[in-house]
């Protein structure tokens, strides 16, 4: 049965190195019969959490700004793909905002399959540690959240240099392995 997979962009760069593997992803995942939708974040109007807590009564952000429409897509989808640049050994700023964003219904995002895609300019042992952890730690809090994958290039550095990279075939695969 066809899948209902949404792919989230955080790389600030548009057409770089993570976001062509997501591009892959898609084409596999869509030859595959499934229905995908790409957000990029950068284009998304999303506020810093303020910890306010008032979402912890009320399910709902103070917040009136794109979060609310994407938590709706994160709540209704079957596979969720995230994307995003190693920065600092760390996930993009844009990811991290939007991860702190869940709060109001993360306990709705459940049972969900994942994918990490991650491209770094390094490739040393290690390079994606922090980056692997911040997304295991995202998926610990949501109720049966399941890793189905981890896309990682190392040694990519400006855009385009993913396209000779074997993450580009192992992303298409793992985008059409879904059924
Ligand atoms: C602010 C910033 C921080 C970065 N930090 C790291 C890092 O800690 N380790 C690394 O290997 N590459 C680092 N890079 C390089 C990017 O991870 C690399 O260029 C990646 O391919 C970018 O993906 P994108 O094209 O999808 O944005 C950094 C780049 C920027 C702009």
């Amino acid at each position: 049965m066809s899948k209902n997979i949404l792919v989230i962009s955080s790389s600030p760069r548009v057409g770089g190195n993570s976001e062509t593997l997501c591009d892959q992803f898609i084409r596999g995942a869509e030859m595959a019969g499934n229905r995908v939708e790409k957000i990029r974040l950068k284009d998304q109007k999303i506020g810093f959490c303020t910890g306010c807590g008032v979402c912890n009564d009320t399910h709902k952000c103070v917040q009136n700004d794109d979060m609310a429409q994407l938590l709706e897509k994160l709540v209704s989808a079957d596979v969720i793909v995230i994307a995003t640049p190693v920065y600092f050994y760390c996930v993009s700023a844009q990811l991290k905002v939007m991860i702190d964003r869940l709060c109001p219904r993360y306990t709705e995002i459940a049972d969900k399959r994942f994918y990490l895609i991650a491209t770094a300019a390094e490739d040393a042992a290690g390079t994606f540690d922090g980056t692997v952890a911040g997304f295991r730690g995202m998926l610990d809090c949501l109720p049966g959240a399941v890793e189905a994958g981890l896309i990682l290039c190392g040694g990519v550095w400006k855009t385009g240099e993913v396209q000779s990279h074997s993450g580009m075939s192992e992303a298409f695969e793992a985008g059409y392995s879904i059924q």
